[in-house]
């Protein structure tokens, strides 16, 4: 098209795109109880969805598809930590493209209730928050520490700007934005409490009004308890909450009727599922308790966005972690929730049940739900070629090991995620065997141990901290360290990953450690396989297997008989964690946009701890998300993912 063609295109589209002079408008109806959405009472019937879980081939299936179940808007988190990978460094292209997701759900006349952090939670690492801020040590997140602040600040004056033309007001689909509080710890003479950081909280809606004008709609969330309530409010911010169908829908308004006696009703967080934790049980919702919550809210005349409505998978490492009453949980892989359309994307009883309530309210788009997409079985794929991590260390890591006296951790030398190499010589022969411990809670978060290369076992950040090592002085010891996430919820902010104290061998501490951070993504994306020698199946290793998927690139889900922890990619691509010998979670979601229908197929696992002796992988068409559990403690956390 010429210039001038577009030109008039563009002309005529104003033109007949709004052809009153008023202004798109989104605001708060105090006497009427209500949104206004251009003058006209509004509600929302809303679902959640992350892009950041979603493979974008993928994103407008699923926007079709809750654009289909009746819902006329979606509610989307924002990661910090996914777009700036590193200090001053942004990434808004391709799988991170939030612009694009946003003029998609244009596409379907979804608006969008935007919240952008910058903590999100989310069960995400690090509650989105990214661990290069944990390079300073002295930090105090999620307050108004100025160090913390600045780095706020700058990542807003970025994000913000792209989020400015899409507000409804401005022509886009966002209609409100989300502002989040905080909690700090206080100390006084009855011990210690959490109290709400209100210069954060003013920080952040002066920062918020600064770059998206004073119109916008800004909302808090919390849970329906007076402590978490009275940390939300704020003049100018709109109150609401969140809660799931266990709880009373009159009561729980009423609490935030306290805060907003008169304005919409509004739940942010209707809880269609749960997450799942490794190591316990898989958490379901029934279908029919979630539809009954829902139709009465809407009876109420009640706003609602249900969480999730796609929960989706935690590829890569971005799994969070919950911390709470002294004990790390880390999260699955998979992000299903019992959400009304699967990890898959497939709709399932609960999606129909919720349509169902929905169509008593408005009308329906026309039209039938698209049908679950096609799955594929490729069986079992064999892992022939195999190579120990040390035998390749050097390419994983090359350039030269970090010497310390005593251990760094993983923030300390700019490794995000993922894993390090922790390397010591034992300093005298150990005939009888003496325990090499860890401190309670020195282990972020697991360490696989081997001694001149041969694997001897695992210690497990609040639940081993101690093994038995014999050998001669000048051994080679190695602790292999891996994140499980960093955590996302709960009041303790810095988790720094690693070797966080020091170890001690009988009565001495371990010192004098050669530090090799870890670029395994980089290394199987680039330069695979490498050469090294063959290896011998105990300790971590590699293992990588060819496969033609003959024409067909449909989605999958990958089983693991005999494995036990580990990370698995294909064609480069880093699925996610699998844990197996743990629990519940057996199989991991393969989207088919990563097959190749036309080359070979390469698909690599790194195994932690003993693999097989028949190497080898089995595709199936039907996920496994709840099998055995091997929980090596009682406790079962329920914190709250808001
Ligand atoms: C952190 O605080 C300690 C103690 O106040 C100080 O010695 C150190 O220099 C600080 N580190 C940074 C990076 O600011
Ligand atoms: C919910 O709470 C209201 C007010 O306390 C009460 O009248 C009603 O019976 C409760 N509903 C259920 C299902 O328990
Ligand atoms: C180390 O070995 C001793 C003696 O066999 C045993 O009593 C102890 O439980 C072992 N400790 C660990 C952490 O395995
Ligand atoms: C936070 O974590 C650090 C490091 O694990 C620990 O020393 C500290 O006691 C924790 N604080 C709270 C409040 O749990
Ligand atoms: C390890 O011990 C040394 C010497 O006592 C101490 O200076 C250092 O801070 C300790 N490191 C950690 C991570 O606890
Ligand atoms: C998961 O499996 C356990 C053990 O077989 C069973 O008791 C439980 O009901 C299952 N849970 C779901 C949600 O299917």
């Amino acid at each position: 098209m010429g210039l001038w063609l577009c030109a008039l295109v563009l002309v005529l589209r104003g033109l007949w795109l709004q052809p009153s002079a008023a202004a798109p408008s989104f605001s708060i109806d105090y006497t009427g109880n209500s949104f206004l959405k251009d003058g006209v009472k509004f509600r929302y019937i809303s679902g959640s969805i992350h892009y950041f879980r979603i493979p974008p081939a993928y994103w407008k299936d699923r926007l079709l598809k809750m654009y289909m179940s009746g819902l006329n808007a979606v509610q989307i988190y924002i990661p910090w930590n996914y777009h700036e990978p590193s200090p001053g460094v942004y990434n808004f292209d391709g799988d991170r493209n939030l612009e694009g997701f946003l003029d998609l759900a244009a596409q379907f006349d979804l608006l969008v209730i935007l919240r952008p952090g910058p903590y999100i939670c989310a069960e995400w690492e690090m509650g989105g928050l990214p661990s290069w801020l944990l390079a300073n040590p002295n930090i105090t997140l999620r307050t108004s520490d100025p160090d913390f602040l600045q780095a706020v600040d700058k990542w807003l004056s970025v994000l913000l700007p792209k989020i400015k033309p899409h507000l409804y007001i401005n022509g886009g689909n966002i209609i409100s934005v989300q502002v989040r509080p905080a909690q700090t710890k206080v100390e006084n003479e009855y011990g210690s409490y959490y109290a709400c950081d209100y210069d954060y909280l003013r920080h952040l809606v002066a920062v918020f009004r600064s770059y998206l004008g004073k119109k916008v709609v800004l909302f808090t969330t919390d849970g329906t308890k007076e402590s978490e309530l009275q940390c939300g409010t704020l003049n100018g911010l709109y109150t609401t909450v969140d809660f799931g169908p266990d709880e009373n829908v009159t009561e729980a308004f009423e609490k935030q009727r306290i805060h907003e006696p008169n304005g919409p009703l509004v739940n942010s967080e209707y809880y269609t599922g749960w997450l799942d934790y490794w190591g316990e049980l898989h958490s379901t919702k029934s279908a029919a308790e979630v539809a009954r919550g829902l139709e009465k809210m809407l009876e109420l005349g009640a706003n609602v966005n249900m969480y999730m409505f796609q929960g989706g998978t935690n590829f890569g490492y971005w799994s969070g972690a919950d911390y709470n009453n002294g004990i790390y949980n880390p999260i699955t892989t998979s992000y299903d929730y019992d959400a009304p359309l699967s990890e898959a994307g497939d709709p399932t009883d609960k999606l129909y049940a919720i349509r169902t309530v929905i169509g008593k309210f408005q009308v329906l788009p026309a039209g039938p739900m698209p049908p679950p997409t096609p799955k594929f079985a490729y069986g079992y794929v064999s892992l022939p070629q195999c190579v120990a991590l040390l035998d390749i260390l050097g390419i994983l890591s090359p350039s030269l090991p970090f010497y310390s006296s005593f251990p760094a951790t993983f923030e300390a030398l700019k490794q995000p995620s993922g894993f390090m190499l922790y390397r010591t010589f034992l300093p005298h022969d150990i005939q009888e065997p003496v325990v090499l411990s860890a401190p309670e809670d020195g282990i972020h978060d697991l360490a696989y141990i081997l001694l001149n290369g041969v694997y001897k076992g695992t210690l497990e950040r609040n639940r081993v901290n101690g093994i038995n090592i014999s050998g001669q002085l000048g051994d080679t010891l190695d602790l292999l360290v891996e994140s499980m996430g960093h955590i996302n919820f709960g009041a303790n902010g810095s988790d720094f990953k690693g070797l966080v104290k020091n170890l001690t061998l009988g009565s001495n501490i371990v010192t004098d450690w050669l530090i090799y951070p870890l670029g395994i993504d980089k290394t199987v994306s680039h330069s695979w396989p490498p050469v090294a020698p063959l290896c011998h199946g105990t300790g971590p290793a590699f293992y990588t297997g060819f496969f033609t998927t003959l024409g067909i690139a449909q989605d999958s889900f990958v089983k693991f008989p005999g494995w036990n922890k580990g990370q698995i990619w294909i064609n480069g691509f880093n699925l996610g964690r699998f844990w197996p010998a743990r629990g519940p979670q057996q199989t991991l979601f393969v989207p088919g946009s990563l097959f190749s229908s036309s080359t070979i197929n390469t698909v690599v696992v790194l195994e932690l701890q003993n693999a097989p002796e028949k190497p080898r992988l089995l595709f199936l068409d039907r996920p496994l998300l709840n099998g055995t559990q091997t929980s090596t403690h009682k406790n079962q956390i329920k914190a709250t993912p808001i």
